[in-house]
């Protein structure tokens, strides 16, 4: 898929003020850090339409993007910032719960991993929750880029034992780096062929 166009619309930590639901809508989600924005803007080749930075807890709201004027893209804050308190986290869990429960054309969540890191509680507890109110998602691993060669090759087996430890097979999964593109166009087919069969 080609993109032509990428517009920022609106941000929200409210769901009955995110744009109507009549296009497909894809949601981006992970630890905090692990790479989101980095990776809504390599999809869309800009540098900066979603905000990225080194240190965690950079996106804090429900961000919507309009691409090609035909899908949502959605930058959702991180999980696991071991610095938010308490009260900020319950509020997190409840708007984003209530927007992946409730958005009607979400039509797949990428829970992102970051493939340099083994697999850790607190993803596979939220995949499970996605999994236990039959959400969809896919699992994207991050910054292949900083892996040492040795790693690149075992990474993956290692989180599917895990993975497999708890499922019955494994959710599609997609390997990427935002720095040198790898898994752009994989990430972006796929897109488009689950888009093919929505109908508002
Ligand atoms: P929050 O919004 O805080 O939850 O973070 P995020 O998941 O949106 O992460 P963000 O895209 O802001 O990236 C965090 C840091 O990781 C930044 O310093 C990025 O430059 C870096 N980063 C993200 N993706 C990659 C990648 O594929 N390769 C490398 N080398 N660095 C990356
Ligand atoms: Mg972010």
């Amino acid at each position: 898929m080609k993109i032509n166009t990428a517009q920022f619309v609106i941000s929200n930590t409210d769901i009955t003020k995110c744009p109507e639901a009549n296009m497909p809508e894809y949601a981006f989600i992970g630890r905090s850090n692990v790479g989101k924005s980095s990776l809504i803007n390599m999809l869309t080749n800009r540098k900066s339409l979603a905000k990225i930075s080194g240190k965690p807890g950079k996106t804090q709201l429900i961000n919507h993007f309009l691409i090609n004027d035909e899908w949502y893209l959605v930058d959702l804050p991180g999980y696991g910032f071991a610095k938010t308190g308490k009260t900020q986290r319950l509020k997190w869990e409840k708007f984003i719960n209530e927007y992946l429960l409730k958005r009607e054309n979400l039509l797949n969540v990428f829970v992102l991993i970051d493939s340099r890191h083994e697999p850790q509680r607190i993803d596979l507890n939220f995949m499970g929750w996605l999994g236990e109110n039959g959400i969809p998602f896919s699992i994207v691993f991050t910054k292949l880029d900083k892996l040492r060669p040795s790693q690149k090759g075992s990474f993956y087996p290692q989180y599917k034992r895990e993975m497999l430890k708890i499922w019955e097979e494994m959710p599609p999964h997609f390997i990427t780096s935002s720095t040198d593109g790898t898994g752009k166009e994989e990430l972006l087919e796929y897109i488009e062929a689950i888009s093919e069969n929505y109908t508002p």
